[in-house]
């Protein structure tokens, strides 16, 4: 595409560099303190590589190196790299959840971009929630900027076996609470289950924001599936430093690329894949941030018409490297050309048909040809009802089928330390056909809607054989989670949502088809119940987790802060 290119007065680093005064002799001064000359800035872009590297994120130790890869990159097309660590949001160590982070995280990122001498930027994200984080900043700035997602690990080997992060862990406990796997097997799957820097080797939710990422069409094409540790990656790194020095002559931001339609492929691309549930809360703050409104009848909508393609864990048998191998997602997607908003404008400066142009499969039992596809419909479903008036989702590709239609009596947790102190209690009434229902782990009542929602099936019916249960709860679930388990139920438990009501007995029936969940509680008992119930202590009396509590929007509106909205733009510093 064509694109009037500024002049280095025009860029927004000029303010700062470029006039005769004393603050700009200052930001010159400090910039040659660093050993730089005037020939290394001097009316050129200014490239930020925001990153996210941390010794307390496991899945982006690769990120210094790849910064000097993006460095070399932003180097060769005439710009000005200057790095710029920013939070890092590691799945693994975050308590209580790294959800409680991503909001903070997003507005670090909006106000680096916005205080800076920045011109464009390159993205370096991941782990889960550093994806949504990095964009919603970066869309709400609106400065040029591509995203460079982390890549994911190499498979996971136990013997001959491949493993899959998170899935096969959750398997393999099931075997060892059930008593048949030993714990030297136990150790030996914690030595051979991430192998290598990268994000979790599934189509969990950094796989899945990954992809999501680049069909809204803020990566180059192809970026969402190269293994970290590949040498396309570093390749790619340093295409994506090259590219976004273009972008910065071009200002070429994101309110100039993304469309409600980016959404929407964004949307087809999560049901193909049959990927994370977490994108669909993540999809709609985004697209809030980005202005456009995104709603739970668009994601059940697509996923009604979209056919599940990519075999892959949690729902399916490969894992990323074996997806990259196959084609990658834009193979994936040229197969639902017709599903897709094929002009909607990349950050390649191409249209998306464009950049999927061609893209053929090699390995169709990875990628599914589109007339034989794994499942006709998309892998997750928008159900409503007395249970969840504003909504709540079901993964129904990757949980046992008999549970598609089912009714079950309740068996009620007040909350997540009720739940781990009462599970494995002998003399739980609980059977097959039971209920699970976790009330108090919603994006307040917890908060911060942790990844609570797969809950664990009692050990006694483990050793019996039971592999699935209905599970209900506020709380999300890890995109390398599967089973019957109901999530985001709106509005949730700690405000007065319905859930919180719910007691030990009452019938719960699930009709996934009919996309319903119905709490068999007449309208009397439920008032009666309503009139008794007060809601709980907030968690958090001061500081950041107040914050939080206070301004979380519900898991239907993407649970950002409802002062982060889309709105009237925030001033640029305009006082140097
Ligand atoms: Fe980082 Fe899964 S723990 S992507």
């Amino acid at each position: 595409m064509a694109t009037a290119r500024r002049t280095p007065q025009e860029l927004r680093s000029y303010r700062w560099f470029g006039p005769d005064d004393l603050r700009s002799f200052g930001h010159r001064s400090r910039t040659k303190q660093m050993g730089y000359g005037s020939e290394d800035f001097a009316g050129k872009p200014v490239v930020a590589i925001l990153n996210t590297w941390s010794d307390l994120n496991t899945c982006h130790t690769h990120f210094r190196e790849r910064a000097e890869d993006v460095k070399r990159g932003i180097y060769q097309a005439g710009g000005f790299p200057v790095e710029v660590p920013v939070m890092s949001l590691g799945e693994q160590f975050m308590k209580p959840t790294s959800m409680l982070y991503r909001n903070l995280s997003a507005m670090e990122i909006e106000e680096t971009l916005r205080c800076h001498p920045i011109d464009a930027a390159v993205l370096m994200g991941g782990c889960d929630k550093t994806v949504p984080a990095l964009l919603m900043g970066a869309f709400t700035m609106d400065l040029p900027c591509v995203f460079l997602p982390a890549g994911p690990m190499l498979r996971g080997r136990w013997k001959t076996e491949t493993l899959g992060s998170g899935s096969d862990v959750w398997k393999y406990w099931a075997e060892r609470c059930a008593g048949r796997l030993s714990c030297d097997a136990w150790n030996e799957i914690e030595d051979g289950i991430a192998r290598s820097a990268g994000t979790c080797m599934t189509m969990g939710t950094a796989s899945t924001m990954a992809a999501v990422t680049e069909a809204l069409g803020m990566t180059l094409p192809g970026a969402s599936t190269i293994p970290a540790v590949h040498a396309a990656h570093s390749r790619m790194a340093a295409a994506c430093g090259r590219r976004a020095v273009e972008m910065a002559w071009e200002d070429f931001k994101p309110s100039r690329i993304l469309r409600r339609e980016s959404f929407l492929n964004a949307v087809t691309a999560l049901m193909a894949l049959s990927g994370s549930t977490n994108a669909i809360v993540h999809l709609i703050a985004m697209a809030g941030r980005a202005g456009f409104r995104l709603t739970l009848e668009d994601f059940d909508a697509i996923a009604r018409e979209t056919p599940v393609l990519a075999n892959l864990k949690p729902a399916g048998k490969y894992v990323m490297e074996d997806f990259h191998d196959a084609g990658g997602l834009p193979a994936l997607l040229n197969q639902l050309r017709d599903r897709l908003h094929l002009d909607c404008q990349t950050v390649s400066g191409q249209t998306f048909g464009e950049n999927i142009d061609g893209a053929e499969v090699y390995q169709n039992e990875v990628i599914a040809p589109r007339d034989h596809p794994l499942s006709p419909e998309g892998g997750m479903a928008v159900l409503r009802g007395n249970l969840a008036p504003d909504g709540c989702v079901i993964k129904h590709t990757a949980m046992e089928s008999r549970f598609l239609r089912h009714t079950g009596p309740a068996v009620v947790f007040k909350d997540y330390p009720d739940l781990k102190a009462r599970i494995d209690d002998e003399s739980l009434p609980i059977t097959a056909d039971s209920v699970i229902v976790l009330q108090g782990a919603g994006p307040v009542g917890a908060p911060g809607m942790p990844e609570w929602g797969m809950l664990p099936i009692p050990k006694r019916l483990l050793k019996a054989g039971v592999r699935d249960l209905v599970r209900i709860s506020d709380a999300r679930m890890s995109g390398t989670s599967y089973g019957a388990c109901v999530l985001h139920v709106a509005p949730e438990s700690s405000i007065g949502g319905p859930l919180a009501l719910v007691r030990d007995g009452d019938l719960i029936e699930l009709d996934v088809p009919a996309r319903r969940i119905h709490w068999h509680v007449s309208e009397s008992e439920a008032a009666v119940r309503r009139a008794a119930w007060t809601p709980p202590e907030p968690r958090f009396a001061r500081g950041y987790g107040k914050l939080f509590s206070e301004q979380v929007t519900q898991a239907n509106e993407g649970c950002d802060f409802r002062f982060l909205h889309h709105g009237p733009s925030t001033p640029e510093p305009d006082i140097f």
